[in-house]
């Protein structure tokens, strides 16, 4: 009688196994990690459409986590933002500067960082983004464009002296070029912001990295690639499951027979 419960047992695991691998793909994902704002600054609560976005903000208008006022300060000096100072080693160049604005605006508005957005105990924002994978073109353009400009810091999320009300040079940090605090473009992309980036070794259109710029006439490609993510990291953890399962259905036909 035991040991015919237990086969039972052992077979429903098994064929419920077989159901779960058998189902499509899409129906494991995390969906929570899709199509989400962070709890952050400026974020709205939910991602929607943003007719009135400014200028290099315009690629996320379909669907964004920034409002029309946020986009049109990110492309402000010492904004209303963070009140951060670009230009704290005298004037950044307009080309290094889009990068920023850039990086401003797909903080803000990206609806595709879920599988990304980690929780953090920061009076400013409760939900921060870590090792965003961006693609290695995007990394090394901001790092060429920036190389003519300065800088006193490798890392601009602390150490600034804010007594002004913006951010200015600690008195012991000298202003020198961007590669003497940044040698290689991993160092810029993942250091500045703490490591919210992770520099990665695909390339742009590849459908595994994150793309900081995109011509929206092509759609968003950064869903798909946080559709991807999202999926690794919802099917690693259900995969994971069957292993103990069968292993203890195994164990008890082994003790019972
Ligand atoms: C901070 O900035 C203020 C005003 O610009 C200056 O007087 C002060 O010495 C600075 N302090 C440090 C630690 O850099
Ligand atoms: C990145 O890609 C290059 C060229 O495709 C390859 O030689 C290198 O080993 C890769 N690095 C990593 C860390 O995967």
């Amino acid at each position: 009688m035991a040991q015919w419960m237990t086969t039972q047992l052992l077979l429903f695991l098994v064929w419920m196994a077989e159901v779960g691998e058998a189902q499509p793909r899409t129906i494991r994902i995390r969906t929570e990690l899709l199509n989400v704002c962070m709890d952050a600054k400026h974020h709205k609560e939910k991602p929607g459409p943003e007719d009135n976005l400014h200028e290099q903000c315009t690629p996320w208008k379909k669907n964004a986590c920034c409002t029309a006022d946020t986009s049109e300060e990110a492309h402000k000096d010492i904004s209303n933002l963070y009140r951060f100072n670009w230009d704290h080693c005298g004037k950044m160049a307009p080309a290094c500067k889009r990068h920023f604005i850039q990086d401003t605006c797909f903080y803000e508005c990206s609806p595709n960082l879920g599988p990304w957005i980690k929780q953090v105990d920061q009076s400013w924002r409760k939900e921060r983004i870590l090792n965003v994978p961006l693609c290695k073109e995007d990394c090394e353009s901001w790092w060429e464009d920036c190389r003519s400009s300065y800088t006193c810091k490798g890392n601009w999320h602390k150490g600034w002296n804010w007594t002004s009300g913006y951010n200015q040079c600690p008195v012991k940090a000298a202003c020198h070029p961007f590669p003497f605090y940044f040698p290689t473009p991993a160092d810029l992309c993942n250091e500045i912001w703490s490591h919210s980036y992770k520099v990665s070794n695909y390339s742009r259109g590849s459908g595994r990295c994150i793309q900081m710029w995109f011509d929206p006439a092509q759609g968003n490609p950064n869903e798909e690639v946080a559709r991807l993510y999202a999926e690794v990291q919802s099917g690693a953890g259900l995969r994971g499951a069957w292993a103990p399962l069968l292993s203890l259905a195994l164990m008890l036909l082994w003790l019972l027979c």
